[in-house]
């Protein structure tokens, strides 16, 4: 068996490798392993930032998110300054375009979550160029976005100029245990063996140990900015009904994503993309004229209640930081530090105790 690190993570997607920089930091050897750094969810994602546009609900999720949202521009300022790689963190706020009201007419539609609410007049100022049928919106300007793919790229980056071994290419097929703790793991290259793992795998967990973690399928599709037009025209990202269409500042727009729960069957399907391109143009009709730019999709990693499973497992040498679900992109840097503290100083932040696994008995 090949001792490899004090630290085995299984899985090389945006948790994988946030976690690996933060437990680097703390002074530890970690060896990330990733079958395919192209499947990993982050590269599908649209990288909003939005904890409030998502409506996620007062409770745990929503004060992790908030966290995380937080965290993000020293992470990111520190990631550009080791890489020297722009990310596209733009903290450009996110606007919520309303067709219908959901209350009595007098009041605004529900949910706030601490936005500002825009009437019809205020919101097509604005932002020129909405249907007219939109009846006013949430603005939420401390949520943003970051290029995910850049960001990625920078971690991936990040990790090997610090010195974390990652080894892109090879596959966990099995982990191996003994009573309650785990031995190896079994992958293409022999059983490699640690200390302590870590099961960052998302969509694909349960292959590896019985995690409810799923994967929900979502299209998406660029767009660009018709090069005869010098300004951008939108300056936020509009976060619709079935529908978010996030701008970035070299002209591509990002649209998304559909939810289809179709196990792992890849491919973008005319379905799909029809009611995406239907949703995007009935919001923002001059994307109508738009030239396409790309097709594509990712499987998020989704769980029962939508909430990622995070800390120690029923192995005493086993954490789970997976199941992100739409919030990966967001979430990286408070489960990287969370987690990281978790495993290395047995720091267990008050929030952990909401993503047990145990939440799942029963299931
Ligand atoms: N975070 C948006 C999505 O998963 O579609």
């Amino acid at each position: 068996m090949n001792a490899v690190s004090d630290i085995i993570i299984v899985g090389g997607g945006i948790i994988g490798l946030a976690l690996a920089l933060e437990l680097r930091a703390h002074g530890a050897n970690v060896t990330v392993l990733c079958r395919d750094f192209k499947e990993a969810a982050a590269h599908a994602a649209a990288g909003m930032l939005a904890p409030q546009a998502e409506a996620i609900p007062p409770g745990a999720m929503l004060d992790l998110c908030l966290g995380s949202r937080s965290l993000y521009p020293e992470w990111i300022e520190k990631l550009e300054t080791i890489t020297g790689i722009g990310t596209g963190y733009w903290r450009c706020g996110i606007l919520a375009p309303v067709y219908v009201r959901l209350t009595s007419p007098e009041a605004p539609p529900l949910p706030s979550k601490e936005g500002t609410w825009l009437d019809k007049d205020g919101i097509a100022q604005f932002q020129p160029g909405l249907n007219s049928e939109v009846i006013g919106g949430w603005w939420y300007p401390e949520d943003a976005q970051v290029d995910n793919r850049a960001l990625v790229q920078a971690l991936w980056a990040a990790a090997l100029q610090l010195g974390v071994n990652v080894r892109e290419g090879v596959a966990v097929e099995s982990i191996e245990q003994q009573h309650q703790k785990i031995t190896g793991v079994s992958t293409s290259l022999g059983v490699l063996s640690s200390e302590h793992y870590v099961l960052a795998t998302g969509a694909w967990s349960n292959q590896l140990l019985p995690v409810p973690v799923y994967p929900k399928k979502g299209q998406m599709l660029s767009v660009q900015v018709p090069s005869h037009q010098t300004q951008l025209p939108l300056q936020r990202v509009l976060f619709g009904e079935e529908i978010y269409i996030v701008p970035r500042q070299d002209g591509r727009i990002v649209l998304g994503a559909t939810k289809e729960e179709v196990g792992f069957t890849p491919d973008n399907t005319p379905y799909g993309i029809q009611k995406l391109l239907a949703a995007a143009i009935r919001l923002y009709p001059e994307l109508q004229h738009f030239p396409i730019q790309e097709f594509w999709w990712g499987f998020r990693p989704t769980t029962p209640d939508e909430m990622p499973i995070l800390g120690s497992s029923a192995y005493d040498n086993l954490t789970f930081a997976t199941g992100h679900y739409r919030n990966g992109i967001l979430l990286a840097p408070i489960t990287a530090k969370l987690v990281a503290d978790w495993i290395w100083q047995q720091k267990s932040h008050p929030l952990l105790s909401y993503f047990h696994y145990s939440r799942f008995a029963g299931i």
